[in-house]
């Protein structure tokens, strides 16, 4: 069959990289791809939120299913635009409609769905001009530090964590102020939890649901976690901590009734499920939910992946998830990015990448790259995630940054400390 995928980052590489190793697939086009995709299909160049350009393509392409990467376009209803379309209509969306992209679209949304169906969560109130002394109110009753949330999509940089309370009192109020545009006219004050956090990944077909290798990512640029927040610099897969007891608690507490309260909530809801999670004491708290797989986490997770992605994919959209097999590879996996220096302050793209074929052993998946005449430059902060598998977290790492040393371009930084805090 032909697939298209959606998205340019490392996650949809690692896609392409996988789905191109299925029997069952015949043409494979990304859009609008990078450098590495390229390798595995055909790019297109159209914007990921542009549909009726998307609808030209899986007419003329004759596509049978497509795959979303990034959440945008889920929010912005990318498969409510295929349902409403006579042509489009039966052709599979591996992604939520708008409704349940909601979970990741809404902090408010997604805290009212954890409420309503009893998954462990933090304590919170949801504030806008109309309440906010109550807000305020709700805060002076928590501890330090205080957790603002823009309610809407922020690319990732809707949450402050703030220590002084009157500090946390004028950011609320800068946040209704329009903060962050539209997006934080709501927002969400949590109880701080504490402890340390891993990324599960659930696929549904919206009755039944596999659970893929936990990973657990890197979001801060600098080591030991410290320094401004980035789109991730790595993530190791699975995650010590993340036992099998552990596990058993986030199915019970948190992935049934996140599955069977989208089936009482009348969401039909086919595609990832991304559970951010904190571990306190041992004991999962949700996070937030992504309504996709995780990035760089996939970058490492497909690594361990052992059944065909498509295969899986068919049982999403055929409704028949749990007659399908899902084979994990016992082996761990990493990933190590690459950033372009200055990264994520200014940065510049453009620079040229080389001793890409002097690489051994790692997968490569290309972030923010693209084709320049014969040469592959940079073309994002994220450039390239170096993944490894090895017999434990470890030895994985390792390879992957003895990789990273390999790989040149002007100002290159990786962190080189990922997995320092799982290492008793
Ligand atoms: P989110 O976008 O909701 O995942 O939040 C971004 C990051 O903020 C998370 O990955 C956590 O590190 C942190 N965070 C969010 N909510 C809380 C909370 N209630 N307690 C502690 N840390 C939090
Ligand atoms: N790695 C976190 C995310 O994809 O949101």
């Amino acid at each position: 069959m032909n697939i298209l995928i959606i998205g340019s980052g490392g996650r949809e590489h690692a896609f392409a990289w996988k789905i191109s190793r299925s029997p069952k697939i015949n043409q494979l086009y990304i859009a609008p791809g990078n450098a590495g995709t390229a390798e595995f299909g055909t790019n297109i160049e159209v914007g990921v939120t542009d549909f009726p350009a998307i609808r030209t393509i899986v007419l003329e392409k004759h596509i049978h299913m497509v795959v979303v990467g990034p959440e945008v376009p889920l929010v912005e209803g990318i498969h409510d635009f295929f349902l409403a379309d006579r042509q489009l209509r039966d052709i599979p969306v591996i992604g939520p409609a708008s409704l349940g992209a909601q979970l990741e679209g809404s902090k408010d949304f997604a805290k009212k769905f954890m409420m309503r169906h009893h998954i462990p969560t933090a304590a919170y109130l949801s504030v806008t001009k109309e309440n906010l002394e109550e807000g305020i109110r709700f805060m002076h009753s928590l501890k330090a530090p205080y957790v603002l949330k823009a309610d809407g999509l922020a690319a990732g940089k809707g949450v402050l964590i703030i220590e002084n309370l009157a500090e946390a009192e004028q950011s609320i109020r800068e946040m209704l102020g329009g903060m962050f545009g539209q997006a934080s006219e709501t927002v969400v004050i949590e109880e701080f939890l504490s402890g340390i956090e891993c990324s599960v990944f659930a696929i549904t077909d919206g009755k039944s649901y596999k659970i893929l290798p936990v990973a657990k990512d890197y979001k801060r640029i600098g080591e030991g976690d410290t320094g401004l927040n980035t789109g991730g610099m790595g993530a190791i897969s699975p995650v010590p901590f993340a036992d099998e007891v552990f596990m058993k608690k986030v199915e019970e507490r948190i992935i049934v009734p996140t599955v069977n309260g989208l089936l009482k909530d009348s969401i039909d809801y086919k595609g990832f499920i991304f559970f951010g999670l904190i571990s306190v004491n041992s004991e999962p708290y949700l996070i937030e939910y992504n309504v996709r797989m995780g990035d760089p986490e996939t970058e490492a997770v497909i690594l361990r992946l052992k059944s065909d992605l498509v295969e899986l994919f068919e049982g999403v959209a055929q409704g028949n998830l749990s007659e399908r097999q899902l084979d994990i590879d016992t082996a761990s996996a990493a990933t190590v990015m690459l950033v372009a220096g200055g990264y994520p302050g200014v940065y510049q793209k453009g620079a040229v990448i080389s001793d890409l074929d002097k690489v051994e052993g790692s997968i490569l998946f290309h972030s923010g790259t693209k084709v320049s005449g014969n040469e592959v430059i940079t073309n994002g902060g994220r450039v390239i995630a170096v993944s490894s598998k090895g017999k434990d977290f470890s030895e994985a790492l390792a390879l992957s940054y003895r990789n990273a040393g390999v790989i040149q371009f002007k100002d290159k930084f990786f962190r080189r400390d990922l997995g320092f805090d799982l290492i008793k």
